[in-house]
This record gives C-alpha cells, structure tokens and sequence, in this order.
C-alpha cells in the first residue's frame, strides 16, 4: 500500500509564497487522491503493489497492460507530488543554489537569471496541466524540461532535479490565472541543499 508522506515542513511555512490553503487541498486532498487511485489499480496485482513507484514508472513497459494508463496517471501523481514536497522549503528573497548544482547551472545556462528565464518559459509553454523540471536527461546533461498530466521525468530516462507543478490546482486559488507570478515565487522556496543532492545522485547513478 502506498501512503501519503508528510509534509517536510508546516502547511502555512511556505507562505506567503505558497499559501496554507493551497497546501492543505494539495497535499491532503489531490495528492492522496492519486495515492488511493494507485492503490486501487494495484490491488489485483500484489507482486506489483509492493514495488516502489520510482521503479513502477522507471519501467512502465513491463506494468501489465490493464493497469499501466492507472499507474503512469496516479504513479505519477504520487512520485512527482512526493519530490515536489521535497524540492520546497520555508522561502527566503535571498534564496540561491549551492554547492556542485551553482557551478554546472552558470556553466550550462550562463547565469542563475538566464536559467531562471529558461525555467519560466518553459513553465509558460506547458499547455494545460504538468510540470516543468530540471533533468539530468538521457546523455547525462542538466536540460529544462516539461511533462504534461501527471507524466514523470522517469518514464523519459530522465533523472529530476527540481520540479514545479504547474496543474491550475498548485496556484489557482492564490494567484487565478497568474502561472508566471506563481513560477517566479515558486524560486523563493526552492530547496538548493536537496536539488544539489538530486544533482549528485542523477550523477552517480
Ligand atoms: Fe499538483
């Protein structure tokens, strides 16, 4: 069975970047709605229920096929909310990139602005719901990238860095149809200690 896990931080401890509100229906409400979905679909087939979800959508292929739409829409669901709660922490104006990740961003994008700019657009041109990610991709190079629904980097053979849900869900209710003030508040609580170690570890694996 997969459980909904906590909140790294209080529902409120994102504001006023992320609101209370917001966080509440989002993590309480839509993310465990994917996680009973998964559960669910996954109930007739217990060798599979106990996998990990990483390793669900790593492989989706081998997913018996009755299941496999289930698992890529509420698998999805479920790993690219949990690395979402992950990839945020309580916001700072100063809040900047560490460690090995501030070299190779400035390397590949020229600058924390550029990448930033990058990040955003993408973010704007993802029609309807999905993400907008860092990835380290196929060849093993830090891309921006996007995945509409609940799609994940994983099924692409892309290892995530950051995330940004874009789904209306994520802001609607604090900034309506305002994606981009959203995405540019979404880099005041972005966790730089945890994507630097996402950028290690797509590294080494
Ligand atoms: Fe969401």
């Amino acid at each position: 069975m997969h459980k909904l896990p906590p909140l790294p931080y209080d529902y409120s401890d994102l504001s006023p970047y992320i609101d209370e509100e917001t966080m509440r229906l989002h993590h309480d409400k839509h993310h465990q709605a994917y996680i009973d979905k998964l559960n669910g679909a996954l109930e007739k087939y217990p060798d599979w229920a106990e996998k990990a979800v990483a390793d669900l959508l790593g492989d989706l292929e081998a997913v018996p096929a009755e299941i496999k739409m289930a698992v890529r829409n509420h698998g999805g669901g479920h790993f690219n909310h949990s690395f979402f709660w992950e990839i945020m922490r309580p916001g700072r104006t100063d809040n900047v990139p560490e460690g090995e990740l501030l070299f190779k961003l400035n390397e590949v994008f020229g600058d924390l602005l550029s990448f930033k700019e990058k990040f955003t657009t993408a973010a704007l041109g993802q029609f309807g719901s999905g993400w907008v990610w860092l990835v380290q991709n196929g060849q093993g190079e830090l891309a921006i990238s996007t995945t509409a629904n609940q799609d994940s980097p994983l099924e692409l053979g892309q290892k995530p860095i950051i995330g940004c849900d874009v789904w209306e869900h994520a802001y609607y209710l604090k900034y309506q149809n305002r994606r981009a003030e959203y995405v540019d508040n979404f880099f005041a609580v972005i966790n730089w200690s945890v994507a630097d170690a996402n950028f290690k570890h797509a590294k080494l694996g």
